[in-house]
């Protein structure tokens, strides 16, 4: 049952903490704290190039790995969402594996991508929550998200839970490929074990995220930008707030605003954007000033050494833990995945069963 929360969703965001821990649990060896090489059918250290697959927000788990694959490991990778993968035949490359992302392990797009890239050659990796699921049996190896059942229609914990083992896997390749040593392993694990902690404290104070709620409640379009891995949180902010409260919304790479969507922008339009302090963080403050100088409405989520200089021009600042930016997709999940939750409930929507969706796609 739901417990003492008013909605199974609700339940779900605060089991962050826990599921991030076991998930890591898993894949982290507790006495050297290093990632416990995983079993898969390729060797990382030779593999040429990955694919990865999922719809909805297991496909915004695939494009945040990208970044660190491609970043930390130095690993092509190529994501795509499944139901475009399964018809556009692309090239693939002798030897390359592929890895397919699934809460439910149930939807027909990703099984229906992963038996192309089976009949391509491709070995294949599942990382479900179900272990029993269609897609488990498919693959050649599976990863277990340790989730445990999430029944809300929106996804919140099984998130964090796949982008925890897509971190574990992201030091993993890149130890393994020579890309990082290991006091760097070591410094990105320590990041990685602390998330569980500052996750925690993102969810004793809500009041803020819930005043931001009160502020955008009336918008019809809200944008959500970020640069970088935070890029596809951005989108899984816009995609939760569509699904449950149903605002329009879009996430958006901060670069790209003044290609476009800047048209957009007046003071009805509130911004949201995840910008913590790192390399990338001058670069999307200067993109959300020029919002702001269009008479938007900045509502930044950052933490204490970005606030300063967001502050001059925000309407609202939210400050999170600072954390390593390795890390900060997955703690910035969590206060997206709220916002949305605290619209919904303050519009009164069915916030477990939204209209017209399903918990699990198994029809194309
Ligand atoms: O079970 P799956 O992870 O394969 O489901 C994929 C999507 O249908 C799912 O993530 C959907 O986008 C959620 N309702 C998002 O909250």
């Amino acid at each position: 049952g739901k417990g003492n929360y008013r909605h199974f969703m609700e339940k779900e965001l605060h089991e962050h903490p826990a599921v991030i821990g076991d998930t890591l649990r898993q894949y982290v060896d507790p006495a050297s704290r290093a990632v416990a090489r995983p079993a898969l059918p390729f060797d990382p250290a030779t593999l040429p190039r990955l694919w990865l697959s999922g719809c909805g927000s297991a496909f915004l788990v695939g494009q945040t790995a990208r970044y660190w694959f491609e970043s930390l490991a130095r690993l092509p990778t190529d994501c795509d969402v499944a139901s475009e993968l399964r018809y556009r035949n692309p090239p693939l490359t002798e030897g390359g594996a592929a890895m397919f992302v699934s809460q439910s392990g149930e939807t027909a797009d990703n099984l229906a991508a992963m038996k192309l890239l089976r009949a391509g050659g491709q070995s294949l990796v599942s990382i479900v929550n179900v272990p029993e699921s269609s897609m488990a049996r498919e693959s050649d190896a599976t990863l277990m998200t340790v989730a445990g059942p999430e029944i809300s229609v929106a996804s919140t914990k099984a998130f964090t839970a796949q982008l925890s083992v897509m971190a574990c896997l992201a030091i993993n390749f890149a130890r393994a490929r020579g890309a990082i040593d290991a006091a760097e392993e070591a410094r990105l694990t320590a990041a990685l074990l602390e998330v569980p902690e500052h996750a925690a404290r993102i969810l004793d104070v809500t009041d803020e995220i819930e005043a931001v709620a009160a502020d955008i409640l009336d918008a019809r379009d809200v944008l959500y930008l970020a640069r970088g891995s935070l890029f596809p949180i951005a989108m899984e902010g816009a995609l939760k707030l569509k699904e449950i409260s149903y605002i329009h919304a879009e996430g958006y790479a901060a670069g790209e605003m003044k290609h476009g969507p800047i048209a957009l922008i007046d003071s009805k339009v509130p911004v949201i954007a995840l910008c913590p302090s790192g390399p990338l963080f001058e670069k999307t403050a200067s993109n959300l000033q020029e919002a702001a100088a269009r008479g938007g409405r900045i509502i930044a989520f950052t933490d204490e050494d970005g606030a300063v200089a967001l502050r001059r021009f925000a309407s609202r600042v939210v400050v999170l833990p600072k954390v390593d930016p390795f890390v900060a997709p997955i703690l910035h999940t969590i206060p997206v995945q709220m916002l949305a939750y605290y619209v919904a409930v303050l519009k009164g929507t069915d916030v477990d069963q939204p209209r017209n969706l399903a918990k699990a796609v198994t029809v194309e």
